[in-house]
């Protein structure tokens, strides 16, 4: 490691390739015949891919992005739902140098203009569709429109997946059938250096601007390696199912980068969990003798929900080892998740991880020894992570107390930057603590030194699971030409974990209405994407500020909830306070009547 703080960069001179390691190490031994890929879609169709079909496929799309002038260096968009052409086009990518940028096939034109624009993509790859609840997801639709606001674009690659009629711009957009009649089968992987960006991901922050955490490849490689090794005890013969989506940092690491390069087989399904029925993950299960299982605490409260006649009608004895990831899981879920799922014979590794430290960090790890598990925590940090719980001031807290996660050592798979703000960078991790990593997270230590995180210390939501800043939704929300200012708080979910709700203040000549509130919710929608669609949007006369202006989202907070207020000795305006108080509750009797 060469430490610059706060850049670290890993294995400095190693050159490699990540579609190499992933894919071609393994044409040279028996598992070239053997499945890479199970893939079923949302409406019942599969397709299974060996690793000398992964081979292929990847080789030829690489060949592809090349033909249309992609080099090292350059960045291409995925905007797809999970089909296999997702995780090919990454390899693909990977193998001519050029980072990826995945974005979630839930976002919509807003999120997706931003994150087009800030990497500079010369090439988006998306697809006339994907399935999700029996409807079509209309991505190219809302790929044509977030290009109008984009100038780095040259070509866009259209994947034929449901044979939805689409506009194809004449000049700018390409059917990839039509490309591969072309293709070449084999391209020399790209050598590039250690220190070289494997990819790009969005992340939500404090800002209204997402931000663009960048990946190592050798660092990033050898970290992810590692860690599904000792979490997950991965080995060749596994049969691997992360239900996360690809365009979260769960599913770069977990279905993509390190199952393949253990040469495991990995599980894609493409739709909702719950469709056509509530068994549809556990037949999957069944239908593929999947031996890792790893998914979220909401989809596990929700199938706690659904009732256990579900699962008994499926044969889950294959699995050998239950992860979750994402959010707090509170022990009764936890225990349902052992008893149900893993029918008290499966470790749960509940993996306290993020976007920017690129690999899991906190974990059991039962592929180097088991600890005692409790439920509800992450147990211990995993070899040469250095984690810690700190208070205000940075000294370490007591056991039982409350504090901020720090880490005290650089890792080979934390972020190298954020793309094009190194300043953001050093403000955002590395200004609270100086020589210190922050996470955002509230966590504890108990006599035993396990760990137990408590949820986001900052303005970050976690709704069922999936980031999302109060500041993005907040900047969504005041684009809608009524309103003229907003707030976003979290209020605690029995199964989200969080859900949204929105504080508004309304411009002149705009009346509150029921109407107009679910006006607001479509725009959001339209902006960010359903994920950051609220609970409910309240109106007000006016917003808890501190004396410079800024909105006190926890004061508000502290109101919805019927919680303690706390200090209020930097307010503004204390009848804000009771305004908000009034407008909240008669807003949500006037809501809860119609
Ligand atoms: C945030 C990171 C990389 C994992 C997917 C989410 C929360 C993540 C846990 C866990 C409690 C967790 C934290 C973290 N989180 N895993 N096991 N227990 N909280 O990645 O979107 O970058 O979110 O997710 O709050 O900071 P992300």
């Amino acid at each position: 490691m060469e430490w610059n703080p706060p850049f670290a960069r890993w294995f400095v001179g190693g050159k490699l390739n990540a579609s190499y390691i992933c894919v071609d190490v393994h044409m040279r031994s028996w598992r070239r015949n053997k499945v890479a890929l199970y893939w079923e879609g949302e409406p019942g169709d599969s397709r299974t891919l060996s690793y000398a079909e992964l081979y292929r496929e990847v080789n030829r799309y690489a060949s592809i992005l090349k033909k249309l002038g992609v080099g090292k260096g350059d960045r291409v968009a995925l905007y797809l739902p999970m089909i296999p052409e997702l995780p090919i086009f990454m390899l693909a990518c990977a193998r001519i140098g050029a980072p990826h940028t995945v974005v979630f096939s839930g976002f919509s034109t807003g999120a997706l203009a931003d994150r087009v624009n800030d990497v500079e993509a010369k090439i988006v790859v998306t697809a006339d569709g994907g399935y999700r609840r029996g409807k079509i997801l209309p991505l190219k639709k809302t790929v044509d429109e977030a290009l109008k606001t984009v100038k780095s674009v040259e070509k866009v690659i259209v994947v034929k997946r449901t044979g939805a009629e689409v506009h194809m711009e004449e000049g700018r957009d390409l059917w990839l059938h039509d490309l591969l009649r072309e293709a070449e089968n084999y391209v020399r992987p790209e050598p590039v250096d250690s220190t070289d960006p494997l990819y790009i991901l969005y992340t939500s922050g404090t800002t209204g601007k997402p931000k663009g955490i960048v990946h190592s490849t050798g660092g990033y490689l050898v970290f992810n390696h590692s860690m599904y090794q000792w979490v997950f005890n991965i080995k060749e013969d596994s049969v691997y199912w992360c239900t996360a989506d690809v365009g979260w940092v769960t599913g770069h690491s977990s279905i993509v980068y390190a199952p393949l390069s253990h040469g495991a087989s990995i599980v894609v399904y493409e739709g909702a969990p719950d469709y056509p029925a509530p068994d549809r993950w556990w037949s999957i299960i069944e239908k593929y003798r999947v031996t890792i299982f790893y998914t979220s605490p909401t989809a596990v409260r929700m199938f706690m929900r659904y009732g256990e006649q579900w699962i008994e009608k499926h044969d889950l004895s294959s699995l050998q080892v239950l992860g979750s990831v994402g959010e707090p899981i509170n022990p009764e879920a936890w225990l349902w998740y052992f008893e149900k799922i893993g029918r008290g014979r499966c470790p749960i590794v509940d993996t306290w991880w993020q976007t920017e430290t690129g690999g899991i960090m906190i974990s059991p790890a039962p592929g180097v020894g088991l600890v005692p598990l409790k439920p509800g925590s992450v147990t211990y940090p995993l070899p040469g992570i250095d984690a810690d719980v700190v208070d205000e001031e940075g000294r370490p807290c007591k056991p039982g107390v409350r504090g901020y996660l720090v880490i005290r050592r650089p890792w080979p798979g934390m972020l190298m930057t954020i793309y094009g703000n190194p300043e953001r960078y050093k403000k955002t991790y590395w200004s609270r603590y100086p020589g210190l990593y922050f996470a955002g997270d509230y966590a504890m230590k108990d006599e035993e030194g396990y760990f137990w995180l408590l949820g986001r210390a900052d303005e970050v939501l976690k709704i069922a699971g999936h980031r999302i800043g109060t500041a993005e939704i907040e900047s969504a929300v005041v684009e809608h030409p009524a309103v003229v200012e907003a707030a976003v708080i979290g209020k605690p979910d029995p199964v989200k974990g969080e859900t949204i709700l929105v504080f508004a203040i309304l411009k002149e000549g705009y009346e509150a209405s029921p109407k107009l509130a679910s006006e607001i919710k479509n725009h959001i929608r339209k902006v960010i994407g359903p994920v950051a669609t609220p609970e409910a949007i309240y109106f007000v006369r006016s917003l808890p500020k501190t004396r410079s202006g800024k909105i006190m989202r926890r004061v508000i907070k502290a109101v919805a909830l019927n919680t303690p207020i706390g200090d209020l000795s930097t307010l503004e305006d204390e009848a804000s306070v009771e305004d908000v108080r009034k407008a909240y509750e008669e807003f949500r009797k006037a809501m809860e009547g119609k």
